[in-house]
């Protein structure tokens, strides 16, 4: 039997994705369970609390990059299957599994937000309302935080299907708030950082690119395929003459 690697990219994709599934919320599980052993093992250094609020902090980043780099991912891929005229991948729809990795990270960044809220309020004030309440006065970068929380909690109880269905069109608005939530996210880090962080500028730098392709697009200098009914369509489409590039 004939059996090559484009073969397996298919099969896996299309017939065990649940598993590839999976193996993404486990993988995003990690973090997690490093630091709950570290916790039960007492490894989380000389200040426990500033590494609890660092690791969650940054996970909370990290996946909302990820969820932002899955759209143009998936129309980058196939346009890249087309442009090697390789056997598979060409059409936007063979990478329809991607999409659900979308919300994966989504809800995995929204998870960490959850810890990192949990230790500044459990671990760091031991739940006294009224300090919570002055150092927010204090330090404003919290309330900044606050806001990016708030979002991210609208974000996440709507990503139920149930819910998507009866929102239909306003859950996509909604879901347009990952990116001023992405810039509040920034702000909050920039705001409270004392030194220019090697990370800052990394995560900083790659916002800034997601973000700006959402722009390109949305200004149709870089132009997406659609058909008739205003469909993205798939590469395998004649493109008209007056479309420039192709993402
Ligand atoms: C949901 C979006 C949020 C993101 C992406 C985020 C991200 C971060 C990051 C990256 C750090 C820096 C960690 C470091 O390198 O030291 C940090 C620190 C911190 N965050 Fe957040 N955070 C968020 C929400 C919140 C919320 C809701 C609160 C509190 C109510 C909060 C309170 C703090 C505090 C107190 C620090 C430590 C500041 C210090 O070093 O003294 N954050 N956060």
């Amino acid at each position: 039997m004939q059996f090559n690697l484009v073969h397996l990219f298919k099969l896996v994709t299309r017939d065990y994705f649940k598993y590839v599934k999976y193996l993404f919320i486990f993988l995003s599980l990690v973090p997690f369970l490093i630091l709950s052993w570290q916790f039960y093992t007492e490894q989380l250094g000389i200040n426990p609390l500033a590494y609890l609020t660092k690791v969650t902090g940054h996970l909370v980043i990290i996946f909302l990059i990820l969820t932002l780099l899955i759209t143009p991912l998936k129309r980058i891929s196939s346009y890249l299957m087309t442009k090697y005229q390789l056997k598979y991948g060409k059409r936007l729809a063979d990478w329809n599994w991607i999409i659900k990795l979308r919300r994966i990270f989504g809800l995995y960044s929204f998870y960490y937000a959850c810890l990192h809220l949990a230790v500044y309020v459990w671990f760091d004030q031991g739940l006294e309302w009224e300090y919570i309440y002055e150092d927010i006065l204090e330090r404003p970068f919290i309330m900044v935080g606050v806001i990016s929380f708030l979002i991210l909690l609208i974000m996440a109880i709507t990503s139920f299907k149930v819910l998507i269905k009866k929102l239909k069109k306003k859950w996509r608005k909604i879901h347009m708030s990952i990116y001023p939530l992405s810039i509040l996210c920034l702000i909050h880090y920039w705001w409270l950082s004392k030194t220019i962080e090697s990370e800052l500028i990394l995560y900083s730098i790659l916002t800034f690119l997601l973000l700006l392709y959402r722009i390109l697009v949305w200004t149709h200098i870089v132009r997406i395929r659609k058909d008739d009914t205003g469909m993205e369509v798939s590469t395998r489409h004649k493109v008209p003459l007056n479309h420039k590039v192709i993402f």
